[in-house]
């Protein structure tokens, strides 16, 4: 049986009539930036997530940069973030002159350890080495941003207080964890503010690019909406130098069309992964495979389900050749990879991230795959471990 990792037709074939419609009708309004159908957008965008202000944009990348240059980073600033991410992550650090400082993560939630947080603020000390051993001039630390990977909420108490007692700005890098709450709180609430991505394969994909990002604070809200807009506060007059940050109305139609579903894909996205659970379970593969933990004071929108296995090269060759579809979210730590070679990390600096970046693997999962394709997934790793203990 082939099973994909991701089944965006099936999500969609129900809404056809629905996203045409859509479509239309903003064609046929001649508005395409801004206005009436991106405005309510933003309005429930911030009511489903539970946030005081929402502010749409281009893609989850640049919510990031209008996130972290409403709350002032600037050239010369440090981000303590995670390397075990989406290169984006770093991307937005660097686009606005600031140098991004990696700490390690916490192996079972992927998330930036808060001790390795503080050892850093505290000692200078990242990866076990004193901050004067690297290339990069150490200027001073502005920020924080943990990433909520694969859905999973950072430890985020330890985090905001550390913030509060260095005075330094929390941007949560929520991308992945629409819908996803840490000690009941939603994430895109957790910080100062938050960048959130519509990118196709997201829990809540746009027919194309999209971003958000969400704050509870309004001028950081009316910051955004200016850096946007390449930092412009009234007619031809431009406070900042920004960018082109805007999300077409298209989008804002079609992602309308598709919100109202979201809770339920994300219900179906927890049952499947409970389903998993069983199923390693059932044929004794808990002794080879490493299952996705939650921690208890949060829930997960299982963006991914993703396991931890030694041989998960040879796992993921095998499962493809039995016509499963699985991938590697993500190979390369960002501290290792070329562009940031400058940063003068090496490989061993950050072990965590690095040990998880040669055990994970995600399996497939998506609103609606059937129990007979999951029974199939987790047989060939059967399969595979029979032949490889
Ligand atoms: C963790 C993380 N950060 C940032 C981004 C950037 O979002 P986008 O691709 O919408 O620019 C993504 C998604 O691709 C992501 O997964």
């Amino acid at each position: 049986m082939n099973v994909p990792q991701l089944d965006l037709n099936s999500l969609h074939a129900p809404l056809m009539e629905q996203l045409r419609t859509a479509i239309e009708e903003v064609l046929a309004s001649g508005r395409f930036i801004g206005g009436p159908v991106l405005e309510a957008f933003e309005a429930e965008m911030a009511k489903l997530i539970g946030a005081p202000h929402a502010v749409a944009v281009s893609n989850g990348t640049d919510a990031l940069v209008c996130a972290l240059q409403a709350l002032g980073v600037k050239p010369g600033d440090e981000v303590l973030t995670s390397p075990f991410t989406f290169f984006a992550t770093t991307a937005a650090i660097v686009r606005l002159g600031a140098t991004p400082v990696y700490v390690d993560i916490d192996p079972t939630n992927f998330g930036i350890k808060p001790e390795r947080v503080y050892d850093y603020i505290d000692d200078g000390v990242v990866g076990g080495k004193k901050r004067s051993e690297f290339n990069s001039e150490h200027t001073k630390v502005r920020a924080i941003m943990p990433v909520h990977l694969y859905g999973q909420c950072t430890e985020m108490d330890p985090i905001t207080e550390l913030a509060d007692q260095f005075s330094l700005m929390v941007v949560e890098d929520a991308a992945q964890a629409i819908l996803s709450t840490y000690k009941e709180r939603p994430a895109g609430l957790l910080g100062d503010a938050a960048g959130f991505s519509f990118y196709p394969s997201k829990n809540l994909g746009a027919l194309g690019e999209g971003g958000l990002v969400t704050t509870d604070d309004e001028l950081v809200a009316e910051q955004v909406k200016q850096i946007r807009n390449h930092g412009q506060t009234g007619p031809n007059v431009h406070e900042v130098v920004a960018g082109n940050y805007r999300m077409n109305a298209i989008t804002a139609a079609t992602l309308r069309v598709k919100a109202p579903h979201l809770v339920e894909w994300t219900e179906q996205r927890a049952d499947a992964a409970s389903r998993y659970h069983s199923l390693f379970e059932d044929k004794q593969l808990l002794d080879d495979v490493i299952l996705p933990k939650v921690d208890k004071d949060r829930t997960v929108n299982w963006h991914q389900y993703v396991i931890r296995v030694d041989k998960r090269d040879e796992l993921q060759a095998h499962l493809r050749q039995s016509g499963i579809d699985c991938q590697v979210y993500y190979p390369t730590p960002a501290h290792l990879q070329p562009c940031m070679r400058h940063l003068g990390y090496e490989a061993g600096d950050l072990p965590e991230a690095e040990r998880a970046a040669q055990e994970v693997l995600s399996l497939p999962l998506f609103p609606g795959i059937s129990p007979e394709q999951q029974d199939a997934v987790v047989t060939a790793v059967q399969e595979f471990f029979q032949s490889h203990r």
